[in-house]
């Protein structure tokens, strides 16, 4: 089973999870602050579920390039949406600040 690092944890997930469920289930969030309450529960419309992810996850879908495709996202973020992707294997995983996790470190 993949391993997820993510804020000093590390959870094992079955191999195809959808990573936000997978960290929900863990009690762990891809959100921000008030994101938590707010936002669109998955469906990839918010954006606030954006994480930096290194490693194996399935390739974007189009609602999620749609959505990484505008303010306050940048296109060539490389950050991924929690709620549209499959773990596909080992990950470590980076929320950024900003109510979205907008704010990449290296700006
Ligand atoms: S939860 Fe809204 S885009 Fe992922």
């Amino acid at each position: 089973m993949p391993k997820i690092e993510f804020e000093g944890h590390t959870i094992e997930v079955p191999r195809g999870a959808n990573l936000r469920r997978a960290l929900q289930k863990a009690g762990l969030s891809p959100y921000n602050k008030a994101a938590r309450r707010f936002n669109c529960h998955g469906i990839g419309s918010c954006g606030t579920c954006a994480l930096d992810v290194a490693g194996p996850v399935s390739p974007p879908t189009r609602i999620e390039k749609w959505r990484l495709g505008f303010p306050p996202h940048q296109r060539d973020s490389g950050l991924r949406l929690a709620c549209q992707c499959r773990v596909e294997g080992d990950l470590y995983l980076e929320k950024h600040s900003g109510f979205w996790g907008q704010h990449l470190p290296y700006e």
